[in-house]
């Protein structure tokens, strides 16, 4: 019964007499019936009381104990991602043979959950988007997230997001004052726009390049009623930078962790001549910003005339070897731009 699947796991075997109750999943029912059809089994279908298994909810090894062989158990997700009512794992190719398992186990897991997704490739392309294949459970890819009190709808299949960098937006969020205007110029479905706009009341302009990101930043602007603060601009941050945004803010936030350092001279740009800060945000495979003395001769280069790295965090490490940073430059004076 355990190979096909058909054991409701949460549920506890129960013993009465010389009975022994077994706790069967309504929909495998026949399937059981057909199995046990020409055996000398005696069985009776009835209903039953069960107790909840102590080792329900406990954590995701033991809901898989009874499933999947136990020297793959080391190999089932230690963390995954909750996003509005979807799961996000990253599979071991090890555990690919029951992923179907590892899918319905974590829509057991976690009642608000409705879909449970296997990222299958990286985050990659002009848009950073992954690569998921549905393990369990139904329903379209888009949902909608809550982050501090607002609300993200977005579709994971078509824009970047993740919950992951929560606690950098809010780092972030408490440094920006009301007075002042901000450029989020890799602006996703806007959680950084969004979330200053809702806390501060800064006014920001939200860049993405994305169309299927800027649809949806537009959605949130509203679903978050942030429609007096939040300006979407769909475009290239580098061509954007240079026509509308010319100097006009305070603070740039530049959350493109594969290729924001060649934006410097847009961010530069969309920055008033006084200067103001930067959020620069780097992949690195160093856990110190150890590229800064060449990002400050970039920033000289630009025009500031003083160039310098107020604060800096190790956000999280994405692999081996490759850790996102994020450094608050202060630039001040701009001489020729
Ligand atoms: C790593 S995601 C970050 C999104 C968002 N800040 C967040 O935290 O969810 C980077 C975003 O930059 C956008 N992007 C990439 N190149 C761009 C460009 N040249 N101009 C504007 N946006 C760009 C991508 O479409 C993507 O939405």
């Amino acid at each position: 019964m355990r190979k096909l699947n058909a054991l409701e796991r949460h549920l506890k075997i129960d013993r009465k007499e010389s009975f022994v109750y077994i706790p069967i999943k309504r929909e495998r029912l026949p399937l059981i019936k057909e199995k046990l059809r020409g055996s000398n089994l005696p069985y009776k279908v009835v209903v039953h009381s069960f107790s909840t298994s102590i080792t329900h909810k406990k954590d995701l090894a033991s809901c898989l104990r009874d499933t999947i062989p136990p020297e793959l158990l080391q190999n089932i997700p230690q963390s995954y991602d909750i996003i509005g009512d979807i799961v996000i794992v990253e599979l071991k190719p090890e555990i690919y043979p029951y992923k179907k398992e590892v899918g319905e186990a974590l829509l057991s897991f976690h009642h608000s959950v409705r879909l449970v997704l296997n990222k299958i490739g990286d985050i990659k392309g002009r848009y950073r988007v992954g690569e998921y294949e549905i393990l369990a459970g139904e329903g379209p890819t888009e949902t909608v997230h809550k982050e501090y009190g607002c609300k993200f709808k977005l579709d994971i299949s078509k824009v970047f997001y993740t919950p992951r960098l929560s606690t950098e937006r809010i780092r972030i969020v408490n440094q920006t004052s009301p007075s002042e205007v901000v450029c989020d110029l890799f602006a996703g479905v806007g959680p950084f726009s969004i979330l200053i706009a809702k806390k501060k009341g800064a006014l920001v302009y939200s860049v993405d390049i994305n169309p299927h990101a800027v649809k949806y930043l537009k959605t949130n602007i509203s679903l978050n009623k942030v429609e007096r603060y939040v300006i979407p601009l769909l475009g290239d941050a580098s061509q954007l930078s240079k026509g509308p945004l010319k100097g006009r803010c305070n603070r740039v936030i530049m959350n493109l962790p594969a290729g924001a350092h060649l934006f410097l001279d847009a961010a530069s740009d969309v920055l008033k001549r006084e200067g103001g800060v930067v959020h620069l945000h780097l992949f690195s495979e160093s856990p110190k910003p150890e590229n800064w003395p060449s990002l400050y001769k970039s920033f000289r280069e630009l025009g500031w005339a003083h160039v310098e790295l107020m604060n800096w965090r190790r956000v999280r490490e994405t692999g081996p070897r490759k850790f996102h940073l994020a450094l608050d430059i202060i630039v001040k004076s701009r001489r020729n731009s």
